[in-house]
């Protein structure tokens, strides 16, 4: 698949089959994504693929702290992260000083994610970027027992959907002249 099918193809999937998407695909995604540059080659990234049980609690820890709240898109996610095969927590990992420095690794892990879901989309695996989960930091370092931030989840697993592309906005639109 030509990079540029993947990045035209790719989409958020929100449902999705059964089975098991095997470890070592996603070592190697992770293996692969991580040729991604960072400032100045921090790597300011760890990761934890979670169990079955560990991912259901995370998910139901969210679940519960946001039913009852309106306008929060958390609780939907939250059926979706125990739809998935794997997640795999990305946290900070980092010892910087300033929030310029913050900003770096944020940027670095940022991009880095976006290489993840391209080489999952290459394989035919749907992938969900997640950040609703920063509203449960706390708790995800206690049921993962890590003590890192988590600054974002990423979901995996078989497409039991094929979405229309999402809108984007025109070229017109983002460059300033
Ligand atoms: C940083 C970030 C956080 C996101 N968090 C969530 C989330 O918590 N739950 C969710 O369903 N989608 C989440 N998404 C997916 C976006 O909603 C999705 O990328 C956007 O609507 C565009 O759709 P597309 O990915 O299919 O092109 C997130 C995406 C990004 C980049």
């Amino acid at each position: 698949m030509e990079l540029k099918e993947a990045i035209y193809n790719r989409r958020s999937i929100r449902k999705y089959k059964e089975g098991k998407v095997p470890k070592e695909t996603i070592l190697e995604i992770i293996k692969d994504a991580t040729c991604a540059p960072s400032g100045h080659n921090l790597q300011p990234w760890k990761f934890k693929i979670l169990d079955d049980e560990t991912k259901n609690k995370l998910a139901t820890t969210l679940y519960e702290k946001y039913k009852d709240k309106k306008g929060y898109t958390a609780p939907f996610t939250a059926e979706v992260i125990k739809s998935l095969s794997t997640l795999v927590v990305v946290y900070l990992d980092s010892e910087e000083k300033d929030e310029f420095s913050r900003t770096i690794n944020l940027l670095s892990i940022g991009g880095m994610i976006d290489e993840i879901l391209l080489l999952a989309e290459e394989r035919g695996l749907g992938t969900l970027w997640i950040a609703d989960t920063n509203n449960i930091m706390e708790e995800i370092k206690e049921i993962t027992s890590v003590n890192l931030e988590s600054i974002s989840c990423i979901g995996f697993g078989y497409k039991d959907q094929s979405p229309n592309k999402r809108p984007r906005k025109s070229l017109e639109e983002i460059i300033i002249e």
